[in-house]
């Protein structure tokens, strides 16, 4: 089958689309003819070696496609049937790939009509939104909330859940002007620069906001504690720039604030069914029309161009691969 796959870490240009040998349907597990196979940050990340996932290695952490075989002791599916699968050890950008069948979403009945290119850009994006807005930082109506990387994947899916799910204020920074209006159609009541965020939460709230979701680390992560209300939670889910932050415990003490922290994969490994759970509504409120999303789709040869694009800070929304 012809899949993407990095043989060393690196670069963009690691990647080569190939021929590789074709998975099989191990127990527990389905295979699927893929269609279409978003491409995430977090996918750069492991290309690049920042968590090593080992090589050579076929990325791609979601896919949409149709059911090819099923092993031994998987229910409730059946061969043909449209599906939308979280694919967390990799492997979705390619013809055929092998999913738990925990995270394998039927696209028909509930989610009949769900594009199979929408529910490929949701998977990873909105599910991560659902589950920190819900899952990790409860959310409750009339809160405030600021968002980093405001108009990327994550970031435009959780400004539109924010406000579905009854925030009275979402705040969104980016990290150049050119994507301010881009961000601001997806629900943001005002949208800025970082180095300006702290101005816009003091000027819109009561000495800070209640939520602020930050995928990106480094200075950034440094501003968040100043920016929050009492009671406020720090959401951290990422590492964009790979810059970490070190906090002393007590911090949280002296400042009335918590961290609080949402993992895919670590969901994955230790409460599959919340993590099913947080699928199942984020691929939901792409289906009622709650959470709109901007794709660009490209085909499965120009997956270094959304690589460099997610990498270059050049991207808004969400890069889905043509597979087949
Ligand atoms: N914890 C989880 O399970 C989980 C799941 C999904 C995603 N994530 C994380 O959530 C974030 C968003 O994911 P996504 O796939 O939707 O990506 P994305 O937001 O579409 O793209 C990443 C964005 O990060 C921002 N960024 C800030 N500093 C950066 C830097 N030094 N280099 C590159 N980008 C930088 C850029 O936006 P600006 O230029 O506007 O700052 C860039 O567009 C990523 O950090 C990802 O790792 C985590």
């Amino acid at each position: 089958m012809l899949a993407a796959r990095f043989d060393e870490y690196g670069s963009a240009d690691v990647l080569q689309v190939r021929e590789v040998p074709t998975p099989t349907a191990d127990p527990g597990r389905v295979l699927i003819d893929v269609s279409h196979a978003g491409v995430n940050f977090a996918e750069v990340m492991f290309r690049r070696g920042q968590f090593p996932v080992g090589v050579p290695h076929v990325p791609g952490l979601e896919a949409a496609g149709t059911v090819r075989a099923l092993g031994e002791g998987v229910t409730g599916l059946r061969v043909g049937q449209p599906v939308a699968a979280l694919t967390l050890d990799g492997g979705g950008n390619a013809e055929v790939v092998s999913a738990r069948a925990e995270l394998v979403v039927p696209l028909d009945g509930d989610l009949a009509g769900l594009d199979p290119v929408l529910a490929a850009a949701a998977l990873c994006n909105v599910t991560t939104a659902y589950g920190i807005l819900d899952g990790a930082a409860r959310l409750r109506a009339g809160e405030t909330v600021a968002i980093y990387a405001a108009a990327g994947g994550v970031g435009t899916a959780a400004a539109q859940l924010a406000r579905s799910m009854g925030a009275s204020l979402v705040l969104g920074a980016v990290g150049s002007p050119d994507k301010v209006d881009f961000a601001m159609r997806y629900g943001y009541d005002a949208v800025t620069t970082y180095a300006d965020l702290p101005e816009v939460v003091g000027d819109n709230t009561d000495g800070g906001v209640d939520l602020l979701l930050d995928s990106v680390g480094g200075a950034a992560r440094e501003a968040v504690t100043p920016m929050l209300a009492p009671f406020g939670r720090h959401v951290i889910f990422g590492d964009a720039a790979a810059a970490d932050a070190t906090y002393q415990s007590n911090d949280v003490w002296f400042s009335n604030t918590s961290r609080v922290g949402y993992n895919l994969g670590g969901l994955a490994g230790s409460r599959p069914a919340v993590l099913r759970a947080h699928l199942e509504e984020g691929l939901r409120a792409v289906a009622e029309g709650v959470v709109k999303l901007d794709v660009t789709e490209l085909p499965l040869a120009e997956v270094r161009v959304a690589h460099q694009h997610l990498e270059s800070r050049a991207s808004t929304g969400k890069f889905v691969l043509r597979i087949r």
